[in-house]
């Protein structure tokens, strides 16, 4: 398999930012020179890359073909995305109310480890093997472009109809 035809490469560096997102999220909300405007600023930052990230997996990767929820269970994969979500929109209620959020952030932390690990060591190579290499380069191609130019209007009707699941 090509490299640059892995969905597990692709994803693991997308991964890798996000989790980066949310170490530098965590030092810059323990900061006191940091102002809660700037500190709501990269929480909201951080829930748009979130939201950006759960539609491009479950609609556009869950959904690229039908085979897919057949070789793997979606389910677990699905209720962690909103595990996730709801911790961060946890995390900014308490910093709105001026509470501490650094244990929400390391369990935030620890439950993102734990979904990447999930998704990196079985989800994608699951899916890397049930597709041909010409699927995996077009699924590559419409993540790729949907990253570079988000469909906003798209993004928030599947977040508000995401978010009445919560
Ligand atoms: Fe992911
Ligand atoms: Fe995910």
């Amino acid at each position: 398999m090509k490299a640059n035809s892995s969905m597990l490469d692709f994803m693991v560096k997308d991964h890798g930012r996000m989790y980066g997102m949310l170490s530098n999220l965590r030092m810059s909300l323990g900061r006191s020179f940091v102002n809660a405007d700037e500190k709501i600023g990269y929480l909201d930052a951080f829930m748009k890359r979130e939201e950006a990230h759960v539609y491009i997996e479950e609609v556009l990767i869950f959904e690229y073909n039908n085979d897919i929820s057949k070789v793997v269970s979606l389910d677990v994969i699905r209720k962690q995305h909103l595990e996730i979500v709801k911790s961060v929109k946890s995390i900014k209620e308490d910093l709105l109310e001026g509470r501490d959020c650094n244990l929400g952030l390391i369990r935030l932390q620890e439950f993102m480890k734990e979904h990447l690990k999930l998704e990196e060591k079985k989800f994608y190579p699951l899916l890397d093997e049930m597709l041909s290499e010409k699927q995996r380069e077009d699924l590559i191609r419409r993540v790729s472009a949907f990253e570079d130019r988000p469909k906003q209007g798209v993004l928030k009707r599947f977040i508000i109809k995401f978010l009445h699941i919560l």
